[in-house]
């Protein structure tokens, strides 16, 4: 069995969205942009779309987001809509996904936060790790046959997952429930007390 294929590119962190959509026609790309709303997430919903891709913003603050997705779509060919999903729930994540219709060749898991201090989901989960990480695992594995169906489509679907260079100032330690400023990213995985039982 073939092992994964190696993704070369021209470019490099100097590049910019649009540089790197330039001359591609992704008319008919379906793609899923995490925190489209602001930032990178935002321009790269912007270059996507102005290359003809049906972008879907799936934010946190809905009306933002449809202010926004509003903005690019009168702006650029590619249509753009907002969806509310918060990374932070889970129970939002599951109704994203089941809300999502068709194939999807294009997820990109751009939202992110940086916490100052411990702060923890409803489930007692530590906020960063589960935006960043689990969220966005639970989204990648609930879109999966969708992205199966748009692999199928069109040569292979895609998933970009944006990080940071910050994780590579230590492993995950699985073992503590300690979080602080600057270390929250990879200290503070394991939850809290559970939340008693309904
Ligand atoms: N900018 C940099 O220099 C840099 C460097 C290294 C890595 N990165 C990575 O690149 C990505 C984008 O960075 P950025 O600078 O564009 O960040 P940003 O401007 O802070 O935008 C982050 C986005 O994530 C969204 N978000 C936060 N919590 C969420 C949640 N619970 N559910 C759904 N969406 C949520 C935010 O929505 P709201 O608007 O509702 O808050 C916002 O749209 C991040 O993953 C970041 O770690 C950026």
């Amino acid at each position: 069995m073939p092992g994964p294929r190696l993704l070369t590119t021209e470019f490099d962190g100097s590049a910019t969205a649009s540089e790197v959509v330039a001359g591609h026609d992704l008319s008919g790309l379906r793609a899923v942009v995490t925190g489209g709303a602001g930032g990178i997430g935002l321009a790269t919903t912007w270059a996507l779309a102005s290359a003809g891709a049906d972008v879907t913003m799936a934010v946190r603050a809905l009306d933002a987001g449809r202010t926004a997705a509003a903005a690019v779509d009168a702006d650029v060919p590619g249509p753009v809509r907002a969806v509310h999903l918060d990374l932070a729930d889970l129970g939002s994540v599951a109704r994203f996904v089941a809300a999502w219709e068709g194939p999807l060749h294009l997820l990109v898991n751009n939202a992110g936060v940086v916490t100052s201090g411990l702060e923890r989901t409803r489930e007692g989960w530590e906020l960063q790790f589960v935006v960043n990480y689990l969220g966005h695992f639970a989204l990648t594995t609930g879109l999966h046959d969708a992205l199966r169906r748009g692999s199928a489509e069109r040569d292979g679907s895609r998933i970009v997952n944006l990080s940071s260079t910050a994780l590579m100032r230590a492993d995950v330690d699985w073992t503590t429930r300690t979080s602080g400023p600057g270390r929250t990213t990879r200290r503070s995985p394991m939850p809290g007390p559970r939340p008693p039982p309904p």
